[in-house]
Protein backbone atom coordinates (compact mmCIF):
# COMPACT_ATOMS: atom_id res chain seq x y z
CA UNK A 1 0.00 0.00 0.00
CA UNK A 2 1.06 3.53 -0.82
CA UNK A 3 2.07 5.79 2.34
CA UNK A 4 0.47 8.91 3.18
CA UNK A 5 3.00 11.76 2.68
CA UNK A 6 4.17 13.38 5.88
CA UNK A 7 2.81 16.93 5.67
CA UNK A 8 5.18 19.75 5.50
CA UNK A 9 3.54 23.08 6.05
CA UNK A 10 0.28 23.16 8.02
CA UNK A 11 -2.63 23.20 5.11
CA UNK A 12 -4.50 26.81 5.69
CA UNK A 13 -6.74 28.99 3.53
CA UNK A 14 -6.57 31.79 6.27
CA UNK A 15 -9.50 30.92 8.42
CA UNK A 16 -9.01 27.49 9.42
CA UNK A 17 -5.51 25.46 9.62
CA UNK A 18 -4.73 21.36 9.61
CA UNK A 19 -1.81 20.08 10.82
CA UNK A 20 -1.29 16.09 11.67
CA UNK A 21 -2.71 14.97 15.06
CA UNK A 22 -0.27 15.16 17.57
CA UNK A 23 -0.01 13.67 21.38
CA UNK A 24 -0.21 17.77 23.37
CA UNK A 25 -4.01 17.28 21.03
CA UNK A 26 -4.79 15.08 23.86
CA UNK A 27 -6.08 17.38 26.48
CA UNK A 28 -8.45 19.29 24.21
CA UNK A 29 -10.32 16.17 22.80
CA UNK A 30 -10.94 15.09 26.42
CA UNK A 31 -12.77 18.08 27.03
CA UNK A 32 -14.81 18.27 23.79
CA UNK A 33 -16.13 14.71 24.17
CA UNK A 34 -16.86 15.98 28.31
CA UNK A 35 -18.88 19.01 26.61
CA UNK A 36 -20.54 17.61 23.93
CA UNK A 37 -22.32 14.20 25.83
CA UNK A 38 -23.20 13.10 22.18
CA UNK A 39 -20.20 13.47 20.38
CA UNK A 40 -18.91 9.97 20.77
CA UNK A 41 -22.27 8.73 19.72
CA UNK A 42 -21.87 10.65 16.64
CA UNK A 43 -18.57 9.59 15.89
CA UNK A 44 -19.75 5.62 16.66
CA UNK A 45 -18.20 4.91 19.11
CA UNK A 46 -19.44 3.02 22.81
CA UNK A 47 -17.92 5.74 24.99
CA UNK A 48 -15.68 8.82 24.80
CA UNK A 49 -12.00 8.06 24.39
CA UNK A 50 -9.81 7.65 27.82
CA UNK A 51 -6.46 9.21 27.77
CA UNK A 52 -4.44 6.09 27.51
CA UNK A 53 -6.52 5.24 24.60
CA UNK A 54 -5.76 8.51 22.70
CA UNK A 55 -2.42 8.02 24.06
CA UNK A 56 -2.19 4.52 21.73
CA UNK A 57 -3.47 6.52 18.97
CA UNK A 58 -0.94 9.14 18.90
CA UNK A 59 1.87 6.36 18.95
CA UNK A 60 0.22 4.57 16.33
CA UNK A 61 -0.19 7.63 13.55
CA UNK A 62 3.15 7.90 11.89
CA UNK A 63 2.87 3.85 11.23
CA UNK A 64 -0.97 4.35 10.02
CA UNK A 65 0.20 6.82 7.70
CA UNK A 66 3.40 4.89 6.70
CA UNK A 67 1.46 1.81 5.94
CA UNK A 68 -1.27 4.44 3.95
CA UNK A 69 -4.30 3.14 6.34
CA UNK A 70 -4.68 6.14 8.70
CA UNK A 71 -4.23 10.22 9.18
CA UNK A 72 -5.45 12.54 11.19
CA UNK A 73 -5.43 16.06 10.78
CA UNK A 74 -6.19 18.39 14.11
CA UNK A 75 -8.24 21.57 12.85
CA UNK A 76 -6.28 24.61 14.36
CA UNK A 77 -7.03 28.70 13.83
CA UNK A 78 -4.04 29.75 11.76
CA UNK A 79 -2.59 31.80 14.38
CA UNK A 80 -2.66 28.95 16.89
CA UNK A 81 -1.57 25.74 18.20
CA UNK A 82 -4.69 24.92 20.39
CA UNK A 83 -6.96 21.67 18.84
CA UNK A 84 -10.14 22.74 18.08
CA UNK A 85 -11.37 19.81 15.96
CA UNK A 86 -10.03 16.77 14.22
CA UNK A 87 -10.48 14.83 10.66
CA UNK A 88 -9.70 11.21 10.69
CA UNK A 89 -8.83 9.38 7.23
CA UNK A 90 -9.68 6.04 7.76
CA UNK A 91 -11.06 2.61 5.43
CA UNK A 92 -8.54 3.06 2.98
CA UNK A 93 -8.64 0.97 -0.27
CA UNK A 94 -5.61 2.00 -2.48
CA UNK A 95 -7.18 -0.75 -5.12
CA UNK A 96 -9.70 1.49 -5.33
CA UNK A 97 -8.22 4.97 -4.31
CA UNK A 98 -11.01 5.60 -2.09
CA UNK A 99 -11.21 6.73 1.52
CA UNK A 100 -13.84 7.74 4.34
CA UNK A 101 -13.32 10.84 6.13
CA UNK A 102 -15.11 12.02 9.57
CA UNK A 103 -14.86 15.51 10.92
CA UNK A 104 -15.77 16.68 14.65
CA UNK A 105 -15.54 20.06 15.77
CA UNK A 106 -15.49 21.46 19.55
CA UNK A 107 -18.69 22.87 20.40
CA UNK A 108 -17.60 26.36 21.39
CA UNK A 109 -16.53 26.71 17.78
CA UNK A 110 -19.51 25.30 16.09
CA UNK A 111 -21.49 27.77 14.04
CA UNK A 112 -18.73 29.54 12.19
CA UNK A 113 -18.26 27.40 8.87
CA UNK A 114 -14.78 25.92 9.99
CA UNK A 115 -15.95 22.44 9.61
CA UNK A 116 -16.72 22.70 5.61
CA UNK A 117 -13.94 24.75 5.23
CA UNK A 118 -11.36 22.00 6.87
CA UNK A 119 -13.10 19.68 5.09
CA UNK A 120 -12.47 21.27 1.63
CA UNK A 121 -8.47 21.55 2.63
CA UNK A 122 -8.49 17.92 3.87
CA UNK A 123 -9.99 16.76 0.18
CA UNK A 124 -7.83 18.57 -1.57
CA UNK A 125 -4.67 17.53 -0.11
CA UNK A 126 -5.92 13.91 -0.29
CA UNK A 127 -6.82 14.23 -4.35
CA UNK A 128 -3.42 16.29 -5.39
CA UNK A 129 -0.99 14.83 -3.08
CA UNK A 130 -2.36 11.32 -2.03
CA UNK A 131 -3.84 10.09 -4.87
CA UNK A 132 -7.25 8.94 -3.93
CA UNK A 133 -10.07 9.66 -6.41
CA UNK A 134 -13.32 9.18 -4.45
CA UNK A 135 -13.42 10.45 -0.73
CA UNK A 136 -16.59 9.23 0.93
CA UNK A 137 -18.49 10.77 4.32
CA UNK A 138 -21.07 8.38 6.43
CA UNK A 139 -23.29 9.57 8.72
CA UNK A 140 -26.46 8.90 10.53
CA UNK A 141 -29.45 10.28 8.02
CA UNK A 142 -30.40 12.43 11.02
CA UNK A 143 -27.25 14.23 11.24
CA UNK A 144 -28.19 17.29 9.48
CA UNK A 145 -24.87 19.15 10.72
CA UNK A 146 -22.73 16.77 9.16
CA UNK A 147 -25.10 16.45 5.91
CA UNK A 148 -25.05 20.44 5.31
CA UNK A 149 -21.30 20.48 5.82
CA UNK A 150 -20.42 17.82 3.70
CA UNK A 151 -22.76 19.24 1.00
CA UNK A 152 -21.62 22.64 1.90
CA UNK A 153 -17.93 21.31 0.77
CA UNK A 154 -19.19 19.55 -2.72
CA UNK A 155 -20.35 15.90 -1.26
CA UNK A 156 -23.42 14.47 -2.91
CA UNK A 157 -25.64 12.35 -1.45
CA UNK A 158 -25.86 8.79 -3.05
CA UNK A 159 -28.96 7.50 -0.60
CA UNK A 160 -28.76 5.43 2.20
CA UNK A 161 -27.27 1.98 3.15
CA UNK A 162 -29.96 0.20 4.95
CA UNK A 163 -28.82 -1.06 8.34
CA UNK A 164 -25.22 -0.65 7.27
CA UNK A 165 -23.55 -0.40 10.59
CA UNK A 166 -23.98 -2.25 13.96
CA UNK A 167 -23.54 0.23 16.87
CA UNK A 168 -24.93 0.21 20.51
CA UNK A 169 -26.45 -3.09 20.28
CA UNK A 170 -28.70 -2.57 17.06
CA UNK A 171 -28.08 -2.05 13.08
CA UNK A 172 -28.48 1.33 12.02
CA UNK A 173 -29.17 2.68 8.75
CA UNK A 174 -26.20 5.13 6.97
CA UNK A 175 -26.14 7.95 4.52
CA UNK A 176 -23.58 7.84 2.18
CA UNK A 177 -22.06 11.25 0.63
CA UNK A 178 -19.21 11.11 -2.10
CA UNK A 179 -16.71 13.73 -3.44
CA UNK A 180 -15.17 13.65 -7.17
CA UNK A 181 -12.28 15.47 -7.78
CA UNK A 182 -14.47 17.54 -9.96
CA UNK A 183 -16.69 18.56 -7.30
CA UNK A 184 -14.51 19.83 -4.97
CA UNK A 185 -15.30 24.17 -4.26
CA UNK A 186 -12.91 26.53 -4.04
C1 LIG B 1 -20.57 18.14 11.95
C2 LIG B 1 -19.84 19.37 12.50
C3 LIG B 1 -18.34 19.16 12.34
C4 LIG B 1 -20.28 20.60 11.66
O1 LIG B 1 -19.66 21.74 12.17
P1 LIG B 1 -20.50 23.06 12.45
O2 LIG B 1 -19.57 24.10 12.92
O3 LIG B 1 -21.62 22.67 13.30
O4 LIG B 1 -21.02 23.40 10.99
P2 LIG B 1 -21.12 24.84 10.33
O5 LIG B 1 -21.61 25.84 11.33
O6 LIG B 1 -19.88 25.10 9.58
O7 LIG B 1 -22.32 24.63 9.32
C5 LIG B 1 -22.22 23.75 8.23
C6 LIG B 1 -23.62 23.49 7.73
O8 LIG B 1 -24.36 22.75 8.73
C7 LIG B 1 -25.54 23.47 9.08
N1 LIG B 1 -25.79 23.28 10.50
C8 LIG B 1 -24.95 23.53 11.52
N2 LIG B 1 -25.53 23.21 12.69
C9 LIG B 1 -26.78 22.75 12.38
C10 LIG B 1 -27.85 22.24 13.15
N3 LIG B 1 -27.75 22.14 14.49
N4 LIG B 1 -28.96 21.84 12.51
C11 LIG B 1 -29.06 21.92 11.16
N5 LIG B 1 -28.06 22.38 10.38
C12 LIG B 1 -26.94 22.79 10.99
C13 LIG B 1 -25.23 24.90 8.76
O9 LIG B 1 -26.43 25.66 8.54
C14 LIG B 1 -24.42 24.77 7.50
O10 LIG B 1 -25.24 24.47 6.41
P3 LIG B 1 -25.45 25.53 5.22
O11 LIG B 1 -24.05 25.86 4.75
O12 LIG B 1 -26.25 24.77 4.25
O13 LIG B 1 -26.14 26.68 5.88
C15 LIG B 1 -20.18 19.64 14.00
O14 LIG B 1 -21.56 19.90 14.10
C16 LIG B 1 -19.79 18.50 14.92
O15 LIG B 1 -18.66 18.43 15.36
N6 LIG B 1 -20.75 17.62 15.24
C17 LIG B 1 -20.49 16.48 16.13
C18 LIG B 1 -19.63 15.43 15.46
C19 LIG B 1 -20.30 14.84 14.23
O16 LIG B 1 -21.50 14.65 14.18
N7 LIG B 1 -19.48 14.50 13.26
C20 LIG B 1 -19.90 13.77 12.08
C21 LIG B 1 -19.67 12.31 12.31
S1 LIG B 1 -19.99 11.38 10.84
Amino acid sequence: MPAIPELNAPLTDGRVSLRLSAERDIPEILIAYQDDPELHLRMGIEKPPSGAQLGRRAEEASGGRAAGTHVTFTIVEPASDVCRGQIDVHNTDWEHQRAELGIWLAPQVRGRGWAPAALTLACRWLFEACGFERLEVLTEPDNEPMIRTARRAGFVEEGILRGYLRERGTRVDTTIMSLLPGDIRS
